[in-house]
């Protein structure tokens, strides 16, 4: 499967902040916020990633991930030059994308909770139609609602509905068979001139092949869009980090743990960063795995 982060987006909930920088590079905690959707791809196994931005934030993703072989991972750049919607991620990573199912996750959508990996590994096993991952929430007149039958089929979407039928709010993450680049390609945009991820998750609906995940109510999903939620978001992270002593969302630990790189690398990478605890925790985590400092002060 192939990964997408799409991390464009005008952010002008956040402006004056993001008139100079990328909203999905600002901190949440202590590290870039597209750190939280990169592992969440990663969680789902998938190693071959695009990254999609605006044009001129390009060159900040690329010093953040370079090709992304640190990790054990492929990643490469994609230029959006105007937010024309979240479907549009599958009409510029088409060649990204190739003969192979896709995930995409939008850049500022933060999930966090137990057994995520285990609901990842299920998820993608064998996608055929779309997967939806929904999230329920107190205000659905807010979001794109899904409703599911007793097996968890998606029966029904609706977009900020007046009267949901449900409360599960459809979230930035998005499995999908290899259909889904054609659908894109065939798209029209919507009145409001974007080329609609709804509009993509109704074609599956209407084939009677899209799957709802319900994340439940035991799940952090955080949007970091406006300047209260990247607060909350910060917060939220740094409060767990301090109180359980491990990190959310370290690229160079999950790269690890699912076995990208071994403990070695993953020392090395800590070390660059050793002026942070961020670099420090890295290197620790490396050492549990039997990587470098054991070794080196008995050799
Ligand atoms: P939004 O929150 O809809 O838009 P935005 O991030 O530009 O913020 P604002 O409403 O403050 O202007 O986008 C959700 C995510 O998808 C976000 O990470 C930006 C990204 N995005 C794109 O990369 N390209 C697009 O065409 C759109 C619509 C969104």
């Amino acid at each position: 499967m192939k990964g997408i982060i799409l991390a464009g987006g005008a952010g002008t909930r956040l402006h004056p902040i993001t008139i100079s920088v990328s909203k999905q590079l600002l901190p949440v905690g202590d590290k870039p916020m597209v750190y939280y959707p990169l592992s969440t791809l990663m969680l789902a196994g998938v190693r071959d990633v695009l990254i999609i931005s605006m044009p001129h934030d390009l060159e900040g993703f690329r010093r953040l991930f370079g090709d992304g072989s640190q990790l054990g991972m492929r990643i490469d750049y994609a230029a959006q030059d105007r937010p024309n919607g979240l479907a549009e991620a599958f009409v510029i990573g088409a060649d990204h994308v190739g003969d192979d199912d896709a995930a995409l996750v939008l850049g500022d959508n933060i999930f966090h909770g137990h057994h995520f990996y285990d609901l990842l590994q299920d998820a993608v096993r064998d996608v055929d139609g779309c997967v939806l991952f929904g999230y329920p929430v107190e205000d659905p007149e807010r979001y794109g609602i899904g409703e599911t039958d007793d097996r968890g089929r998606l029966i029904a979407l609706e977009e900020k509905p007046a009267r949901p039928r449900s409360n599960l709010a459809i979230t930035g993450l998005y499995f999908y068979d290899n259909d889904v680049v054609d659908i894109a390609k065939n798209l029209r945009p919507s009145a409001r001139g974007e080329l609609e991820i709804t509009d993509v998750n109704r074609r599956y609906l209407a084939q009677g092949r899209a799957k709802l995940i319900d994340l439940g109510r035991g799940f952090a999903w955080l949007d970091a869009g406006t300047p209260e939620s990247l607060l909350q978001a910060g917060q939220y992270v740094r409060t767990l980090e301090e109180r359980q002593g491990v990190r959310i969302a370290c690229v160079e630990e999950i790269a690890l743990r699912m076995g990208f790189i071994d403990a070695e690398s993953c020392h090395r990478l800590g070390e660059k960063l050793a002026s942070a605890d961020y670099g420090k925790y890295v290197m620790s985590v490396a050492r549990e795995f039997g990587g470098s400092a054991a070794g080196r002060s008995a050799g």
